[in-house]
């Protein structure tokens, strides 16, 4: 009775509780180590895939390396990217997986992985915690994923709004129109708790 009119507004929907999130990525990391006996370098995109990437890398039972790699945001309507951090390590020779906290369009994905593959890795692949497969433009083969979701907009472990919430435990799905109109007060309340 007493809850003012749009109360609910901006109230998040947990996709992804905490323990589903551990259990895919010790899933993804079974697969992984399974798969790559003689040790491999991690590309990790930043900034997203951090905590998925720190999880991940403490999963897996082979010799790891890590590395990261950023960009800029694409320009719209172009798909143009730029490199602003560039891998420090050496990939040549190496077997090397990328990793995304989440591919959607496939844009930034697909323009690293034509970068890194230039570079003569011994193996190239991708491993995304989130595909968003039905918002592809460019066609990205992932080796190793998560969940898929659909379109609905998401938050937590790593993913931001305006680069708040990247440390919320779970991935939440919230109404992107109403956190722009500043209801955000939802979200704030999970963060605290
Ligand atoms: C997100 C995500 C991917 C990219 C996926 O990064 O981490 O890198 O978008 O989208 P795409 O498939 O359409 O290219 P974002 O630009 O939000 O930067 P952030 O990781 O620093 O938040």
């Amino acid at each position: 009775m007493s809850e003012r009119p749009g109360a609910d507004e901006g109230a998040p929907r947990v996709l992804f509780p905490a323990g589903e999130l551990r259990a895919a990525v010790a899933r993804l990391g079974r697969e992984i180590s399974d798969a790559y006996g003689d040790g491999l370098v991690l590309a990790a995109v930043l900034k997203g895939s951090v905590p998925f990437l720190a999880d991940l890398l403490r999963s897996l039972t082979i010799a790891a390396e890590v590395d990261f790699l950023a960009i800029s945001p694409y320009a719209p309507g172009t798909g143009r990217v730029r490199l602003l951090k560039d891998l420090g390590t050496d990939i040549a020779g190496r077997h090397v997986i990328l990793v995304e906290d989440i591919v959607d369009t496939g844009l930034t994905a697909g323009y690293l992985l034509g970068e890194l593959e230039r570079r003569r890795p011994a193996s190239l692949a991708a491993c995304t915690l989130l595909d968003r497969a039905g918002r592809r433009i460019v066609p990205t083969p992932l080796r190793f994923v998560g969940f898929t979701v659909g379109d609905e907009y998401v938050v937590g472990y790593g993913l931001d709004f305006q680069e708040r919430y990247r440390n919320l435990e779970a991935v939440v799905a919230i109404d992107e129109a109403a956190l722009r109109r500043g209801a955000t007060a939802r979200l704030d309340e999970l963060v605290s708790r």
